[in-house]
């Protein structure tokens, strides 16, 4: 299994970075300086830049952090409604539950990203309900000018849940640019991610952007002041000088790797039994994942695996069919056909910053290869 394709190779990656992280580490040492230091400022403007429209930035714990903290800041009141998408990382909702909201959900569209036309009605026929979470589902950008229309609309507080998207574009700009809060993730995985956990949430506007800060430590508004009930969500000093010396600087480049090989793999697979996302012209995606879509999905999964090629499936559960939420008030409008095929029928093959060409004129081969009868 050695010549395995994986979905990531964090140790192949060490071996290319391990001398650039050494010596942030020895920065970091040497600065003394372990929590909230200038190593998380630094960092915190420098992601600024790659989530344009956003002035600043709070760095944290988790992405799930980020979306709690985020629809916090915004005013969520126990019993408040969030519309959100049933098919993504559980994060998303949790984060509502967390709040003491109320998950609602509306189906997606075939590429997996949520309805925004059954956002509309739903928030047509509920006018009281005024929060949102899209989320920009496999690197994908949702349609941002028909979002934006949304929340003028209906005066919506939305928090862009951006985990799996930084540097994804629509032709009307980048993700990020809607929402009043922007949330993120640097699980490892991630185009961004970290050497554990961490995440952030961005705005333009200074209040919300000071309640995050005070939210994120504790509550406090000035050290040993606690003017809000808080947490503890402080972004790793330690990873923050990490992520702006070692992994920052590389990201562009790593999001133009990854558009060559989905390009590789959009122009080279053909074969009837699978289906690629239907990504709208004038849309760039970052491709965090490259799903594809079978009828016999765990079949196609087989065949890779026995060819030394490493697969996901994202989501083998829709967030409506999870345990953790059978007993908990939730709202499911309409069906969510769409989803549901999804969960039955997507595969996701290896995509990341150092999958190598050859690796993926391999992958097309063997997709092309496979024969169901
Ligand atoms: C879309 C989405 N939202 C939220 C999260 C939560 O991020 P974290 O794992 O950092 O809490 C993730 C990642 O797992 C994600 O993919």
């Amino acid at each position: 299994m050695n010549n395995m394709i994986k979905l990531n190779d964090f140790q192949l990656l060490w071996t290319q970075i391990e001398k650039e992280v050494i010596d942030s580490v020895k920065k970091f040492g040497k600065s003394g300086w372990y929590i909230l230091g200038q190593g998380v400022k630094d960092f915190e403007q420098e992601l600024t830049k790659f989530y344009p429209n956003n002035k600043y930035c709070t760095g944290c714990a988790s992405g799930l952090d980020a979306i709690e903290i985020g629809l916090r800041a915004l005013g969520i009141k126990p019993g408040d409604i969030v519309l959100t998408t049933p098919l993504s990382a559980f994060a998303t909702t949790l984060a509502i539950l967390r709040c003491g909201g109320i998950p609602a959900f509306v189906d997606t569209d075939e590429n997996g990203l949520i309805d925004l036309n059954l956002a509309r009605d739903f928030f047509t026929n509920n006018p009281n309900v005024k929060f949102f979470i899209p989320v920009h589902l496999y690197g994908q950008a949702i349609n941002l000018e028909k979002l934006k229309k949304l929340k003028e609309d209906f005066d919506l507080k939305i928090v862009e849940d951006c985990a799996q998207a930084v540097l994804a574009e629509d032709e009307s700009g980048f993700v990020g640019s809607v929402g009043q809060i922007t949330a993120t993730s640097f699980y490892p995985t991630k185009n961004l991610g970290c050497f554990g956990d961490g995440g952030a949430l961005l705005t333009t506007d200074s209040n919300l952007h000071e309640i995050s800060n005070t939210i994120r430590d504790y509550g406090q508004s000035s050290k040993y002041n606690h003017s809000i009930v808080g947490m503890n969500s402080r972004l790793d000093e330690l990873q923050a000088i990490i992520m702006k010396d070692v992994f920052l600087p590389k990201l562009k480049k790593q999001t133009e790797h990854r558009r060559q090989i989905a390009s590789i793999y959009i122009n080279g697979i053909r074969n009837s039994e699978i289906n690629l996302l239907q990504i709208p012209k004038n849309s760039k995606p970052v491709y965090h994942l490259f799903p594809v879509f079978s009828e016999h999905r765990d079949v196609l999964k087989e065949y890779l695996k026995q060819n030394e090629i490493e697969s996901g499936i994202h989501y083998p559960i829709l967030i409506t069919d999870q345990t953790a939420l059978h007993n908990i008030p939730h709202i499911i409008s309409g069906s969510l056909d769409n989803a549901k095929k999804i969960v039955k029928q997507e595969l996701s093959l290896p995509i990341n910053s150092l999958i190598t060409t050859e690796e993926a004129n391999k992958v097309v081969k063997i997709c092309n290869s496979w024969k169901t009868r």
